[in-house]
């Protein structure tokens, strides 16, 4: 579903990605770990089609992504309807002037009937446990209520492909679980899913690889959970 072959990123004069080769498949459960400044969030932006490498190649569903495909409606669309992306400042994913509205943003824009609308703005408040914020201001929010407002909102879309930068950021222990629930229930409705992290014991039970970034900006090592239970070294420091 994705592939990315050797791929480099640069903002102006610091290195965001250097030589970069990841496939990930369809129904997937990854996890993105790694140093600040090691380049996951660059990689959310790459996948989500925001920058486009200078060099090397990005293939999402066998479709080449780039600044230039990308001027293509039908390729941005496509990119653009598969994945959900909860960014790691969800302040700044946040615009409309309601909880509620801003839940049925997403699928208003896909022209979805007001009654598909309701349905999934219930559900969503629902599952994320936030029917209480139904009617406040999101920038009026504290930062765990927005991070769960912000997944709420990739969550109406019902995307195949789910991105989230730090979900876990911000949020009290029962909302931690909470996520943690969602997550495996997103894996058993066969969803792709890619999730960073800076602590390893939130997705431990859901991913199927972990990637692990370096300071060198690149793909370090691709773990199975087993293989990092099995070392303990490795495991601890990787939690906290
Ligand atoms: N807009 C930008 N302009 C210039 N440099 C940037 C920009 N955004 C990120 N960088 C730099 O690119 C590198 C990768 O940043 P990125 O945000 O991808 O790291 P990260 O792994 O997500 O870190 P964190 O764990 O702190 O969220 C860092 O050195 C960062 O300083
Ligand atoms: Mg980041």
């Amino acid at each position: 579903m994705f592939k990315l072959s050797d791929i480099t990123f640069s903002y102006q004069d610091k290195i965001g990605l250097k030589n970069l080769n990841i496939a990930i498949k369809k129904g997937e459960t990854i996890g993105i770990m790694g140093p600040n400044g090691c380049g996951k969030s660059t990689l959310f932006k790459l996948l989500t089609g925001l920058i486009s490498p200078q060099h090397g190649t990005y293939e999402f569903d066998n479709k080449l992504i780039s600044s230039k495909s990308l001027r293509n409606p039908v390729i941005s669309n496509y990119l653009h309807s598969h994945i959900g992306y909860v960014f790691q400042n969800s302040a700044s994913q946040l615009f409309n002037e309601s909880v509620t509205t801003e839940l049925a943003f997403g699928p208003t824009q896909m022209g979805l009937s007001n009654q598909e609308i309701d349905i999934r703005v219930q559900d969503c408040l629902k599952l994320l446990d936030i029917e209480h914020l139904a009617n406040r201001v999101p920038y009026q929010l504290s930062g765990g209520e927005q991070k769960l407002v912000a997944i709420g909102s990739i969550l109406t879309m019902n995307p195949p492909v789910i991105i989230m930068d730090e979900p876990f950021n911000g949020l009290s222990p029962k909302y931690q679980k909470l996520v943690q629930q969602l997550l495996l229930k997103l894996k058993a409705v066969n969803k792709t899913v890619i999730i960073s992290s800076h602590n390893y014991y939130y997705i431990n039970d859901v991913i199927d690889r972990c990637l692990l970034f370096n300071e060198q900006h690149t793909l370090e090592k691709d773990l199975t959970p087993d293989a990092i239970e099995s070392n303990a070294d490795l495991k601890n420091s990787l939690e906290y």
